[in-house]
């Protein structure tokens, strides 16, 4: 029996999800970068930068968190149908929404949670979120005082406090190779 063809040119979605510091921003970016390398067409969508953009009127609470959850999504099943490798960074912290953004990619949708201890990620603290909190300037951090619902069912679990970035970065590209959803020609 022929192997199954790589669809190489196919779109689909990596969603990347973790606390705050865990790396979202650092992996989407390095694997992005690898993929553009081989020839495909990448968009980055950043929790950060996404949300000043489509979110502008929303908070943090569960509501607010879920509906900006799902305008990703949708934008990101949209590039994705037409052939875009799309990597999203969003803390993503309800499994209602990871399962509504799988549900929305109707098959193509790598989940990868970067998992990280929060007290890692609170020394690392690149964005001083975690400084602010802990003085009391700045409420519903993720991991400090909002939760994160450890995921369920993650198809990539990334130890970012041991691997390292070029580490996390070939795991997650050797996912997608044995996924078919790139092709094996990924230069090193
Ligand atoms: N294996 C790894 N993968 C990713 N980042 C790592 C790894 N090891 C160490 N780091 C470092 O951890 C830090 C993570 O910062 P980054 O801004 O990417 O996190 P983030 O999850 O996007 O945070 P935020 O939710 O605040 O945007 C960076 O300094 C990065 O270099
Ligand atoms: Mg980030």
């Amino acid at each position: 029996m022929a192997p199954e063809a790589v669809d190489a040119r196919g779109g689909f979605i990596v969603w990347i999800e973790g606390l705050p510091g865990s790396g979202k921003t650092t992996m989407a970016q390095s694997v992005s970068a690898r993929l553009h390398a081989a020839g495909r067409k990448v968009q980055v969508l950043d929790g950060d930068e996404v949300r000043r953009m489509f979110s502008p009127e929303l908070g943090y609470s569960r509501r607010d968190r879920e509906v900006h959850a799902r305008r990703v999504s949708y934008v990101a099943s949209m590039l994705a149908s037409h052939g875009v490798a799309v990597l999203v960074a969003l803390i993503t912290p309800y499994e209602t929404s990871r399962q509504a953004a799988k549900a929305q990619a109707e098959g193509k949708f790598v989940e990868v949670w970067l998992r990280c201890p929060v007290n890692v990620c609170r020394q690392r603290d690149q964005k001083g979120l975690y400084d602010r909190a802990a003085q009391g300037s700045l409420a519903h951090l993720t991991g400090v005082d909002d939760p994160f619902e450890e995921p369920l069912n993650p198809d990539l679990t990334v130890d970012t406090d041991r691997n390292s970035v070029s580490e996390a970065t070939d795991r997650i590209l050797r996912f997608l190779e044995e996924q078919r959803l790139v092709g094996p020609t990924l230069p090193a």
